[in-house]
């Protein structure tokens, strides 16, 4: 991908080389002590999704939060994997037949398209639970890596990811009846209510992971948790507009399926120059949240800019 701004690309390359690197590593035979145990269709299903590129902007955001803190890149890698694993499970599941129903993500067919329904489970199952393993065994010291745990679970879980994917199949589901008895401005709250939870709550945690990782202090971590959430409603709503005015090799996954789907997207209620606007206003907030760690946010900024000027 190319990121404008003053964030060199070389830099951008050099970091996601070293998180696929990493994460080919962690899914590896001889990762963990059992690694070798792993079913081989089973380690196929999760190298098919997870070693498939994607812009891997969540551990960016992770490394790059780290290093604005004070931090290394080399201690926040476990955490910035970690993520990434939690991401790939959440698109696994989400592009099921009994969720959105999917045949292409990064380029490539959908993981139940190529290993079937019930691997395809399985897969996101252990890319889930590895998540918590990395974390746990090579983030130190343990204070930071229990904390680490706990703010990526409680981001993925059943109050936040979970929870918004509950959100949105429910409105899916729902369509034709909210349609005749809710006002544009209900409508709109239950929106950013679903895609706060279902994008915005990783998002942010990927910046907090960071942050704890570089032991930043807790008032900085409180005030980037803020950048996180406007960068991660801002994230849901140019996916949202992609899936309307994107192109299908460049994304590397189906377009045009949302509003066939019935789903509650930004476009659907907005229109897509209103919703751009709305991103674009939500990326300048998350920028002045920045402020406090001066030029050593530079590089965050730029990244945050990269989510709504994206076309991929
Ligand atoms: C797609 O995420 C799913 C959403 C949360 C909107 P990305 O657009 O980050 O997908 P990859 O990781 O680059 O494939
Ligand atoms: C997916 O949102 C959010 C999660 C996977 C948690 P979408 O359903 O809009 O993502 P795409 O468009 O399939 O990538
Ligand atoms: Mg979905
Ligand atoms: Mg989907
Ligand atoms: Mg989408």
């Amino acid at each position: 991908m190319s990121i404008p701004g003053n964030i060199l690309e070389s830099d951008l390359g050099g970091l996601r080389e070293r998180v696929n690197q990493r994460l080919a590593e962690y899914i590896a035979p001889t990762a963990f002590t059992s690694s070798a145990d792993c079913p081989l269709r089973l380690r196929e299903s999760m190298a098919h999704s997870l070693l498939a590129g994607g812009k891997r902007l969540r551990p960016l955001m992770v490394l790059l939060t780290a290093e604005a803190c004070g931090g290394s890149v080399e201690a926040a890698l476990p955490a910035a994997c970690a993520i990434e694993m939690v991401h790939t499970y959440s698109l696994i599941h989400d592009d099921l037949p009994a969720m959105d129903n999917d045949d292409f993500r990064r380029g490539r067919p959908t993981n139940h398209k190529v290993f079937g329904d019930a691997m395809a489970i399985l897969a996101g199952d252990a890319l889930l639970t590895l998540a918590f393993e990395v974390i746990a065994e090579h983030t130190q010291p343990a204070t930071v890596a229990a904390a680490c745990c706990a703010d990526l679970a409680s981001a993925s879980g059943w109050c936040g990811m979970v929870a918004g994917q509950v959100a949105d199949i429910e409105a899916e589901e729902s369509a034709v009846q909210r349609a005749e008895k809710s006002d544009a401005d209900t409508e709109l709250k239950h929106l950013e209510a679903i895609h706060r939870r279902k994008t915005g709550r990783l998002l942010t945690s990927a910046v907090t992971l960071g942050a704890r990782v570089a032991q930043a202090d807790p008032k900085l971590i409180a005030s980037l948790s803020q950048f996180g959430k406007c960068v991660g409603l801002a994230f849901q709503i140019a996916d949202d507009l992609l899936d309307v005015t994107g192109d299908a090799a460049k994304i590397g996954k189906g377009v045009s399926k949302d509003a066939a789907r019935g789903k509650m997207t930004y476009p659907g209620l907005l229109g897509t120059d209103a919703s751009r606007q709305k991103a674009d206003a939500l990326i300048d907030e998350a920028c002045q949240l920045l402020q406090p760690l001066g030029p050593k946010g530079d590089k965050l900024a730029a990244l945050a800019r990269f989510v709504t000027q994206r076309d991929h």
